[in-house]
């Protein structure tokens, strides 16, 4: 719900458990009065400060630049007296730099409207506002608007940038969001990696100065993740208060928390201003993406259950949304390059038999890759390796009862191919400079539409050529030598978001052509997980690391943010191909159930026990995939804290259904059964484990006792099942 008192000059907007409110101090500037649990006053414009005297020694009366400096501004602009982080920053003809953004207008209407370009939440009962904001001296015009969705506690922020004047003007930073507090003992979390690392829970105190999180790769990165939260200091799963920010785009971002003089705190998030100018021409328009805000005053696990449920109905979509997934065998760990029709026949038959629904045939289909040195953009089909081509595989694999997907890597050019061949110009490059290779291949400058447009058809002509049910979308480098062969140099700061946009486009036209389409994106594992793919595709390969063990972590802090149904999680082979660490069968399989299920081996090898134990894991998969996918998720307990063992806990949304899926990675000697806390539980209900009944309160604050599970990356899973 969302208000606007003209008398106080005041909007305020609820969710079911927060308020947002801002206010128009001076008639003129937009400020942030407040965000956090839900408030039923309006009368909060004292908020604002604005009788505080101005901080300059000699004077009290206010002057402007002070009052700039200090004043809690909603969306602040750099040049005239804010020296803080600034959301927005335009360079004019003159070379000159510089706003003053003032409130000139308002709307609050029902629905939401689409980003064009770009993705973002969408769906049925949701409110939003827009402000004008207006600098009438530059021509530059911002909208921001915000949204709630009626069953969500989150909310949507994004702003519109227009250029109102007579000249072109560039367009040098503008981020999508920013928040402002008083400070206090914070911490801040975020979600540091690497390739095989991605997304590891990192918390720091912010005692003084910045807090910088960002990607200039080009892609959201596995180094880094959009994402920022600042959390009071006593902050556990289940209590303490987080103010959090997600952001709904794949490239470049930045986010930064910034203490100020005055006590206060600053946070942003955005597209992030390096390397990247817009020529805004007379007349023109920039949409900045979307950025989700969080406030829980109940924990982390009340943050991510917020983000579950907006992700959930209100950003993936497609005919996979509210659908089980299929179970997968993905022949990468299976054969790498080394594979023909044959060998993937032997693969798809043995796995039907154990119950997998669909093969999906990884890198090295193509062109005449053996290896990852050459052919990325000559999507034509590999004979030599597949003979009669896609068809005949995928009808082989469709007769034997399974679904059949493909490999894709749409963004990329390998200099040995006959693209490059024939269009040297089609990559991203300095002209007269080498640009620097990585895993062998060139970024293709998708910013130019024919280069999208002519990647596009020949993917497309190779999806009509078999029933192809499935696509793994990869991208397996950064961008670097961001220059375009096509743009006049005062359009190359453009290419970055253009190149997103392009990717956007290309997905969206994907989706759109082939409707039952299970899009899967990736890159090198988890390098591009993010709010922005999802809106695409409703699962992200979390990670190259496949272990079990490794996975704890890294599927921690990906569920942090995102529901399992987003998450791919496969089987693989021991010794784990980058750890080299041996984890039971069981154990792997139990791992791999906190998402979409999958297998990434050659089952034609592994041992028969191993081979035995297939069908009950897909059983278990099917029995709790309902659960997992539309359930609450609580986090029990951490590896990562407590360097023994994993746990979290699913309950359906009703409560009459829960499972805990727990993996001991240490066994510890000399110790007593242990105490397993639930949480999300009805504390009047009956509930059933292991054939013995308990309230959900004993279970929720006395506890589940079990016995120590015997020998090292042991786990199990344990059913719980509401009685009446
Ligand atoms: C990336 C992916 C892997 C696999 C390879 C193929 O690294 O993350 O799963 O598809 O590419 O080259």
């Amino acid at each position: 719900m969302i208000t606007y008192n003209q008398e106080t000059q005041i909007f305020k907007l609820d969710t079911k458990t927060t308020s947002y409110v801002m206010g128009i101090a001076d008639g003129k500037y937009l400020g942030h009065a407040y965000y956090g649990k839900k408030l039923d006053s309006t009368d909060l414009f004292y908020l604002l400060r604005t009788e505080e005297h101005p901080f300059v020694p000699s004077r009290l009366e206010r002057e402007k630049l002070s009052f700039l400096d200090s004043f809690p501004m909603e969306y602040p602009f750099g040049g005239t007296g804010d020296f803080r982080e600034s959301c927005i920053e335009i360079r004019n003809m003159q070379g000159q730099h510089g706003l003053e953004l003032v409130y000139a207008g308002h709307r609050i209407y029902e629905g939401k409207g689409k980003l064009e370009g770009l993705p973002a939440t969408w769906g049925d009962h949701c409110e939003t506002l827009e402000i004008t904001l207006e600098d009438a001296c530059a021509g530059i015009r911002a909208v921001l608007s915000y949204s709630v969705f009626a069953d969500c506690d989150a909310l949507m922020r994004s702003v519109k940038i227009e250029n109102t004047g007579s000249e072109p003007v560039y367009l040098e930073r503008v981020l999508s969001a920013c928040l402002e507090m008083d400070q206090e003992p914070f911490e801040i979390l975020s979600l540091p990696g690497s390739w095989a690392r991605e997304r590891q829970i990192h918390r720091q105190p912010l005692v003084t100065g910045s807090f910088v999180t960002e990607s200039v790769r080009g892609e959201s990165s596995h180094q880094d993740h959009p994402f920022l939260a600042v959390l009071s200091e006593d902050c556990t799963q289940t209590r303490g208060e987080v103010y959090a920010m997600h952001f709904v785009y794949s490239g470049n971002f930045l986010a930064k928390a910034q203490c100020t003089q005055y006590g206060t705190l600053r946070m942003v998030l955005g597209i992030h201003p390096d390397r990247f100018c817009w020529k805004l021409d007379a007349g023109g328009s920039f949409q900045a993406p979307e950025a989700v805000l969080v406030y829980s005053d109940e924990g982390l696990g009340k943050m991510s259950r917020t983000f579950h449920d907006l992700y959930r109905s209100h950003l993936i979509r497609g005919s996979y949304k509210d659908k089980e997934r299929p179970v997968l065998i993905n022949n990468w760990e299976a054969t790498y390059f080394d594979f023909n029709t044959d060998k993937l026949i032997a693969i798809a038959r043995e796995a039907a038999k154990l119950g997998i629904e669909m093969l999906v045939m990884d890198d090295g289909w193509f062109g005449c890759r053996e290896n990852d040195d050459s052919s990325l953009g000559d999507w034509t089909v590999n004979e030599q390796k597949l003979p009669g081509g896609l068809k005949v595989l995928a009808d082989e694999v469709n007769r034997l009862g399974m679904k059949f997907g493909i490999w894709l890597e749409p963004e990329m050019i390998s200099p040995d191919s006959r693209l490059y061949q024939e269009h040297p110009d089609w990559a991203l490059q300095f002209q007269g400079r080498a640009p620097s290779l990585a895993r062998q291949q060139l970024v293709l400058d998708l910013s130019r539409p024919e280069v999208a447009d002519a990647i596009y058809d020949s993917i497309s002509r190779v999806l009509q050529s078999a029933h192809i049910e499935y696509v793994k979308w990869d991208m397996n480098r950064a961008l670097a030598d961001i220059g375009s062969m096509a743009f006049p140099p005062d359009r190359q700061g453009e290419l970055t978001h253009r190149y997103m946009l392009a990717v956007y486009r290309m997905q969206e036209r994907l989706i759109t052509d082939f409707p039952d389409l299970l899009l899967e994106n990736c890159s090198s594992g988890g390098g591009r997980f993010d709010p922005g793919m999802l809106y695409y595709s409703p699962q992200i390969w979390c990670s190259d690391d496949t272990d079990a063990i490794e996975r704890l972590q890294i599927q921690e802090g990906t569920q942090l943010l995102y529901p399992l149904s987003a998450i791919g999680a496969h089987v693989s082979d021991c010794p784990n191909h980058i750890v080299g660490r041996v984890t039971p069968f069981q154990t792997r399989g139990i791992t791999a159930l906190a998402g979409t299920f999958g297998y990434e081996l050659d089952i034609t090898k592994i041992s028969e026990e191993e081979r035995k134990m297939v069908p009950g894991q897909i059983a278990a998969y099917k029995k709790y995939a309902p659960l997992i996918r539309e359930g609450d998720y609580y986090r029990i307990a951490s590896y990562r804290e407590n360097h023994l063992y994993d746990c979290y806990e699913i309950v359906s949304k009703d409560k009459r259904q829960a499972a805990v899926f727990f993996v001991q990675v240490l066994y510890e000697p000399g110790r007593r059964s242990r105490n397993i806390r639930l949480q999300g539980l009805d504390e009047q209900m009956f509930y059933e484990v292991d054939g013995r009944r308990y309230t959900g309160g004993t279970l929720m604050h006395a506890g589940l006792l079990r016995n120590r599970l015997r020998g090292d990356f042991q786990a199990e899973v344990i059913d719980i099942q509401a009685v009446f």
